[in-house]
């Protein structure tokens, strides 16, 4: 049985200030949730902070990127190591990274060996165009993407995959609970293909792409789909924990 799993990614939100009061307002029913696990990816400088904050709870910590070098000069990034102390996940190869920040298969590669490496769980994701989506090519893309992201890497039971179509994120047009879960099978063939099948039964793999308390459980109903990447609907205190009692319930009861 795949434990399920909810991360929220705050993105380029929240001062530090904000941060803190966002987690304060949500810790205690947070907390309290069960069969679930928990995830907060706020912005790197509030990290240590929330660190804090979350200290003898059940409520992990992510990061939303990390470069793959240790140390060195490279202006303006944050390293592994840095991480590895602070953190239990840590989110690669998003698409605004691979789009504004030009990430390409091979970087998110060498990112997901490195967080490995290091000790920290990565949640890998994948996704589509609207273009590559209406002409048909979702299948070919989404298996050049994993198959390109996890090369070179060990079978583990510890990756997680999120599938974001782009054409969902951030745009109140999520795909359907049954489109999210034929793609997210299909990942889970290639992991199989790539690694073995008892792993990628092991493997979780998320939805992410304008998930809110409205629709979360259209996709918790499929089998396939292991919880959700959630945007900006994280950043509500209210919608966050419907979204993760809505998840435990639905799970448990499956
Ligand atoms: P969204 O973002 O929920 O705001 O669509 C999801 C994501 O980018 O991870």
């Amino acid at each position: 049985m795949r434990k399920p799993l909810i991360a929220g990614n705050w993105k380029m939100n929240t001062t530090l200030e904000e941060a803190k009061s966002l987690v304060r307002a949500i810790l205690n029913e947070l907390d309290g949730i069960e069969g679930v696990e928990k995830v907060l990816c706020p912005p790197f400088i509030s990290l240590v902070a929330i660190k804090e904050l979350l200290r003898g709870t059940s409520v992990e910590l992510g990061a939303q990127n990390m470069y793959f070098e240790d140390k060195g000069a490279y202006t303006g990034e944050i390293s592994p190591i840095m991480l590895a102390d602070l953190c239990d996940f840590v989110i690669l190869g998003h698409s605004e990274r691979r789009q504004y920040f030009f990430e390409t298969d091979e970087i998110v590669n060498k990112k997901v060996k490195k967080a490995f490496e290091i000790g920290l769980k990565p949640i890998m994701c994948v996704g589509e165009s609207l273009k590559d989506n209406e002409t048909g090519k979702t299948e070919h893309v989404i298996t050049n993407r994993v198959r390109a992201g996890l090369a070179g890497i060990s079978p583990t039971g510890q990756l997680v995959i999120a599938y974001e179509p782009i054409w969902a994120i951030g745009t109140g047009k999520a795909a359907t609970g049954k489109q999210a879960e034929v793609t997210i099978g299909l990942i889970r063939n290639i992991v199989a293909g790539l690694w073995n099948r008892e792993t990628a039964v092991a493997v979780r793999i998320l939805y992410g792409g304008s998930v809110t308390s409205t629709n979360i459980a259209e996709f918790i109903a499929e089998p396939d789909i292991d919880g959700a990447l959630v945007g900006g609907a994280s950043l509500k205190a209210n919608e966050f924990l419907s979204i993760l009692k809505q998840t435990a319930k639905l799970k448990s009861t499956r």
